[in-house]
């Protein structure tokens, strides 16, 4: 099924007359839907359609995908090797309990840019989509993390996993139980031209992790996951707190002086990825196989199988990698399935399932420094007029693109909201 031919010429009209309560209707649902025009809102239609067709012709018979094979198996879970459509297929509806994954990011048709990415990456997601809504238990979870992407060539970002998000949602049944978002404090900042030559975007350090379930209700606890008390909380545990009405309008009772073990985490996890040595790396090494390159860190999985699972559950990875998932899977008793197609990455995650070599989970605490949002200001260089877009015209800078050549050494100056602190506390 070739996918919406969104840059053929759009030169044959179609007329249709509707009723006032269809006018009205369409209206209603274009509104819901963000769209502005009629044509827009039929394209949609016909993409949407169209791919339906697709997989129908795939499941009566079209294209067909072989039963992945059996690579490895532990006491409690099983690293199948083949295309995660084919073991969709021959599992059991509704037996897994959570499916955590990390899918092949935007652009996986590598050709496609501009406009039509996005549309292309839920095409070719549907397939999935529908497989895991085929296994998914009705109180089970979907966590999907993907990083965002730049579009080819211009300072602006794909929309691929904000539409992936809204298909799940409007095409499959899920509900958005609550979006996260991983931040990796060691993130490079890139890409280079846009963030450090021509300075008009700033580091992209976070993927957005979709936590998504059949139900409004899925399994959960967030007593699971907690983060450590603040000083300052654990003074008011030690000491005592007075009940009273926050400048929010929200009253703090005396149950908020309660002991629980720890602080409700917020919805960001911060993570850095920075592991290049370990058991992985190392036996990747020794023996020549490939060191997957887009593994996320075993906290993440963590995080979502202590709050969506119960030991004994089943996890299912179908974007399996280097079996991250598996690995904490099995470190914390839940049944798993780890799917990937491409042996070169299983053979090293072998390592991660040898007797005696499972790593652990938790790594110890760590935290990091957030600072507040304009804590150094030290540049009044007029904004380039055009966005920054002429700079790779001219062989000198364009003045206003770049920091003059005079300018001072940088000062660190308070910004508005300091001067504002600043002036409170001193008042
Ligand atoms: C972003 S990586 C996952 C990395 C993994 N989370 C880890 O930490 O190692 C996505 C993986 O999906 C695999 N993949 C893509 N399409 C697949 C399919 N249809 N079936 C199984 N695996 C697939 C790719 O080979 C790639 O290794």
């Amino acid at each position: 099924m070739p996918s919406t031919p969104s840059k053929e010429p759009k030169t044959i009209p179609a007329n249709v007359r509707l009723g006032v309560t269809e006018k009205a209707l369409l209206d209603e649902r274009m509104g819901e839907l963000g769209i502005s025009s009629v044509g827009e809102y039929v394209r949609r239609l016909i993409r949407q359609d169209g791919a339906k067709a697709g997989r129908k012709a795939s499941a009566g018979g079209g294209e067909r995908f072989s039963t992945p094979k059996r690579f490895l198996s532990t006491d409690l879970g099983t690293v199948w090797h083949g295309n995660s459509l084919g073991h969709f297929k021959r599992s059991k509806p509704g037996s897994v309990d959570l499916i955590v994954t990390s899918p092949p990011f935007g652009l996986v048709r590598k050709k496609s840019y501009g406009n039509e990415d996005a549309h292309l990456y839920c095409d070719w997601f549907r397939p999935f989509a529908e497989g895991i809504r085929k296994v998914l238990n009705e109180r089970g979870s979907l966590v999907i993390d993907l990083g965002g992407a730049w579009k080819k060539g211009i300072p602006t970002r794909s929309l691929y996993h904000f539409e992936l998000l809204l298909m799940l949602c409007d095409e499959y049944g899920f509900h958005l139980c609550q979006e996260h978002y991983w931040w990796n404090p060691s993130k490079l900042p890139t890409p280079a031209e846009w963030v450090n030559i021509r300075r008009i975007r700033v580091k992209d350090a976070i993927n957005s992790v979709w936590w998504l379930s059949p139900t409004p209700w899925p399994k959960a606890s967030n007593r699971r996951v907690l983060a450590p008390y603040s000083d300052a909380m654990r003074d008011l545990l030690a000491n005592g707190y007075d009940a009273k009405m926050r400048p929010s309008g929200h009253l703090i009772s005396k149950k908020f002086g309660k002991d629980n073990g720890g602080a409700v985490p917020p919805n960001l996890l911060a993570i850095a990825n920075t592991e290049s040595n370990g058991a992985y790396q190392d036996y990747c090494r020794e023996n020549g196989f490939d060191i997957h390159p887009a593994r996320f860190p075993a906290l993440l999985p963590e995080y979502f199988i202590r709050m969506l699972t119960n030991p004994g559950d089943r996890v299912l990875d179908p974007f399996a990698g280097s079996c991250v998932t598996g690995m904490v899977s099995e470190a914390l008793g839940r049944k798993w399935d780890c799917v990937e197609m491409n042996s070169g990455f299983l053979d090293g995650a072998v390592v991660r399932f040898r007797d005696g070599t499972t790593q652990g989970t938790s790594q110890p605490p760590s935290s990091y420094v957030i600072h507040t949002p304009c804590a150094v200001v030290d540049d009044d260089t007029p904004l380039p007029s055009d966005g920054g877009k002429s700079w790779h015209d001219s062989s000198a800078s364009p003045a206003s693109s770049s920091r003059p050549a005079s300018s001072s050494s940088p000062s660190v100056v308070p910004s508005a909201a300091g001067l504002h602190q600043m002036a409170s506390s001193s008042s």
